[in-house]
């Protein structure tokens, strides 16, 4: 009896959630509608008032609407969908993907997210004072053309990892000191001892991502012969993820609290990049530092730059052979003080004052230092303290806003009659040299031909998307491929005129 009456309270609960979340749901698909709606047509609102305003009396007691904001146009776009206006300091914009507004008189600036960025659909023909800017976080092994001349010349602003670009995002991965000092997951080395007694390979490698610029997983293999690494992803994948960390699409959960806890049992962590560039320093680095585990690295050649202290990783680039490496791997491995050295930057201040630079000079912060400094005592000390600064929550709203203030003071130049300086990107700001292979001994400098095939066609779309610019027009696909495959043969046989 007591059971039939739990289960018909049970069921009565289950009706009123049922009628409470068709409720929520229609009141969120009536804001959603509302919204849409808004963001359409807000464009035609600002219109009206700003003509109201202008033919209407002035005793009117309506504040003075604002004119009408300057658009920033994303063309390859980061957003499904926007239409909204950031407020940047003192400045404010528009910011939308809508390219029907291309040539829309308040478009002033066009964003193109590298990674979607299609040289065959550019908004051209450009306007006059139509101003282009480039952004990636990532390498530019999916976009080559991009690294190459004259493609950057053609942008005014760019952000990219790379320290040389108008807005760096270098280290976008890292959330802040704290962050890599952190010592929730570190693993008592005692307890690491134990479980390599018990079978667990020094090394940790977890890269689903293989075949890339890098040459990374040959690396591997050549380290593998010396020395053992599990190898979770799909690359070289010689051991299985525990059920509890395996996801549906094969992607390890790794923002994952299980996942930390699983990967701070490793004494050392490859961490190799896709691609080796200057100052391109991802997750791969920042993350095996948190965790405890020493970040065995290859990447950027500068990556000292960026290293919380000179002994806080292992670097593949400072030894003769991949033999001598390993050996120094099983060095560290077995001699506790020598390996503990490597984690002593979690007890000291922070050595690399350039990286302290950096973090404190961004404009956008992530969120596990937002959440730290949001605790009510720290913001009061920092308030009290003078700290206290507005960061934006993304390196997109960042840039976003950066590009606002160029547009403005752009604008205001040209008010003022001043003739203000010209911005061009240069290819520095967003370069990696041509891809190589490890050779038998573990030295990356082996070129070839057929691997970079795809960066060196990257030099001929380049020339190609130079010709469609110089002719101000769109083309397709197809035809421009064709473009590009000419002057490859026109180069190949000598006859090439585009010099
Ligand atoms: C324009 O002005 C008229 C009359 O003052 C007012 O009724 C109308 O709502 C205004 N329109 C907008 C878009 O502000
Ligand atoms: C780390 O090494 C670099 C390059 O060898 C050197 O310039 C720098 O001063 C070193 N930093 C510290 C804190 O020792
Ligand atoms: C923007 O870039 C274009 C193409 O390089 C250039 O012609 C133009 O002068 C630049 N605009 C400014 C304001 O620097
Ligand atoms: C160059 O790379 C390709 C693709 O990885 C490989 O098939 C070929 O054997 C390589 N050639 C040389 C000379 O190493």
């Amino acid at each position: 009896m007591a059971r039939i009456i739990t289960r018909i309270k049970a069921w009565k609960k289950i009706l009123v959630y049922a009628v409470l979340l068709a409720a929520v749901g229609q009141l969120v698909w009536l804001y959603r509608k509302n919204q849409k709606s808004s963001a359409l047509k807000r464009d035609e609102k600002l219109l009206l008032k700003t003509l109201n305003h202008s033919n209407h009396n002035r005793k009117s007691t309506m504040r003075t609407p604002p004119p009408e904001l300057p658009i920033l146009l994303w063309w390859d776009s980061v957003y499904t969908s926007v239409d909204d206006i950031r407020v940047c300091g003192d400045f404010r914009c528009r910011v939308s993907n809508d390219r029907k507004l291309q040539n829309h008189a308040e478009t002033k600036i066009f964003i193109f997210y590298a990674s979607h960025f299609k040289p065959y659909v550019l908004p051209l023909p450009r306007k006059r004072g139509h101003l282009w800017s480039l952004i990636h976080e990532e390498s530019p092994r999916n976009a080559y053309l991009l690294s190459h001349v004259p493609t950057l010349s053609f942008f005014n602003f760019t952000s990219s990892y790379n320290m040389k670009s108008d807005y760096p995002i270098t280290t976008q991965w890292l959330q802040c000191t704290d962050w890599l000092q952190d010592n929730t997951y570190v693993l008592p080395l005692v307890d690491k001892n134990r479980l390599r007694q018990f079978g667990l390979a020094p090394i940790l490698y977890l890269q689903s991502d293989c075949d890339v610029p890098s040459d990374r997983d040959n690396f591997v293999k050549l380290l593998q012969a010396y020395i053992p690494v599990d190898s979770y992803g799909s690359c070289l994948h010689n051991k299985d993820m525990p059920k509890r960390l395996r996801f549906e699409d094969s992607m390890a959960p790794l923002d994952d609290k299980e996942f930390f806890r699983f990967a701070a049992r490793y004494k050392f962590t490859l961490a190799l990049e896709n691609y080796v560039c200057d100052d391109y320093v991802t997750e791969k680095l920042w993350r095996p530092l948190r965790l405890g585990s020493i970040p065995i690295v290859f990447g950027a050649p500068n990556v000292l730059d960026y290293l919380p202290s000179n002994t806080s990783a292992i670097m593949v680039e400072d030894f003769r052979s991949v033999a001598e490496l390993a050996e120094f791997i099983k060095l560290l491995d077995t001699n506790d003080n020598l390996y503990k050295e490597y984690l002593a930057f979690k007890e000291q201040p922070i050595e690399n004052l350039h990286l302290k630079e950096i973090l404190k000079n961004r404009d956008w912060s992530p969120e596990f230092c937002d959440r730290k400094s949001h605790s009510a005592s720290h913001v009061l000390k920092q308030s009290t303290q003078g700290l206290l600064t507005s960061k934006y929550d993304s390196i997109f709203t960042g840039f976003e806003c950066f590009l606002c203030n160029q547009v403005h003071n752009i604008a205001a130049d040209e008010y003022k009659g001043v003739k203000g300086r010209e911005y061009i990107s240069n290819q520095e700001q967003y370069y990696c040299p041509s891809p190589r292979k490890f050779d038998q001994n573990g030295r990356y400098s082996v070129h070839n031909e057929s691997w970079s095939k795809e960066w060196t066609f990257g030099k001929f779309e380049a020339l190609a998307m130079k010709q469609v610019f110089e002719q101000q027009r769109r083309t397709q696909e197809k035809e421009f491929i064709r473009i590009a495959n000419q002057l490859m043969e026109a180069e190949e046989t000598g006859k090439a005129d585009y010099k």
